[in-house]
């Protein structure tokens, strides 16, 4: 059943699609920001006028899903960019809206770029305090789903943050904004270079009294039953290549549940800057990496590699 590529399509029990990709992109309210990233090779912030051009070419690949992270211009210990109607993420989600009716549009839904200290909560005696930071998770996401957004992700792993920004949407009357929960995240030092991208390094210490310790995979059930209880439509793991036990794992426990990899920045640039080192086949090397992801039971990917993903199959059934 090798012998031939007809033969080994025939047998290929793992088939890739642009739409199951979800392309993250960086938007900067401050002008002077915009530009590549210089840790993520490929990978550009753009400001809101310059969208319209780089959805069409979203478009045009066939992909159909957008994670909208937004870096304001200022930073404060309470995060208010966050919670402004007109914040940037409101702004672009509404310019992306404007542009087209055929993409999900999924926000982050965190603190960390718009805290001065970069954590993914407000700060109260040297610590984040979680429950202060539900209240302004609610808001936030009201916000992004008044401005047009599909889904809301919250991504700050603070306890009971999918039960109140439900309640929060709900009381809003945005019954229709689901929420894609970043059920299983943890603290991981593949970070590195979307920090970078979002400004989001904390000032002080580590985000280890929040996000989940990597030694640990039983305890990414609980987050998921969690999650999954407090009214998540969809839940994810990450980072998703190290972690391809626990997605298998997340998946069996809930096999009838939508469950997200978020393929993270520190495993797009270890590619990248393989390739450009002539050490690895960078093609090759992300498609395994993308079919292993979804191989392991991942229903989406939310990849840097998306559109060069597209691009890689164009005119093929499947990529
Ligand atoms: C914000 C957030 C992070 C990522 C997505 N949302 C960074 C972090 O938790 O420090 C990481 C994404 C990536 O590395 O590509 N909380």
């Amino acid at each position: 059943m090798r012998r031939t590529p007809a033969l080994r399509d025939l047998r290929r029990e793992t088939r890739l699609f642009p739409a199951d990709f979800i392309h993250p992109i960086f938007v900067v309210e401050d002008r002077a920001a915009a530009g590549p990233v210089a840790s993520m090779p490929g990978v550009t912030r753009y400001t809101i006028d310059q969208l319209d051009r780089e959805i069409e070419s979203i478009i045009g690949l066939g992909l159909r899903s957008l994670l909208v992270f937004g870096i304001p211009a200022a930073k404060s210990p309470t995060a208010y960019s966050a919670i402004a109607a007109d914040s940037v993420v409101c702004r672009a989600v509404e310019r992306i809206k404007k542009l087209t009716d055929r993409l999900v549009v999924i926000t982050d839904v965190c603190l960390c770029s718009y805290t001065d200290h970069g954590h993914c909560g407000v700060v109260a005696g040297g610590a984040v305090d979680n429950d202060a930071t539900l209240d302004l998770l609610g808001r936030t996401a009201v916000t992004h789903a008044r401005a047009g957004a599909d889904l809301v992700a919250p991504s700050g792993m603070m306890d009971g943050m999918v039960g109140a920004m439900r309640a929060a949407l709900d009381e809003a009357g945005r019954l229709e904004t689901g929420i894609l929960s970043y059920a299983v995240k943890y603290a991981s030092s593949f970070y590195g270079p979307f920090r970078d991208a979002a400004e989001s390094t904390p000032a002080f210490g580590d985000r280890r009294s929040y996000q989940m310790d990597p030694a640990n995979a039983a305890e990414a059930l609980a987050e998921a039953r969690l999650d999954i209880d407090e009214g998540a439509d969809a839940i994810m793991v990450k980072p998703a290549l190290p972690y391809l036990d626990v997605v298998r794992r997340v998946k069996d426990a809930f096999p009838d549940v939508s469950l997200a990899a978020y393929q993270v920045s520190g495993e797009y640039s270890c590619i990248k800057a393989a390739a450009a080192a002539g050490w690895l086949d960078e093609r090759a090397v992300a498609m395994e990496t993308l079919t292993a992801i979804k191989r392991a039971g991942a229903d989406m990917i939310i990849t840097y590699f998306a559109k060069s993903a597209a691009e890689w199959g164009k005119g093929v059934g499947s990529l």
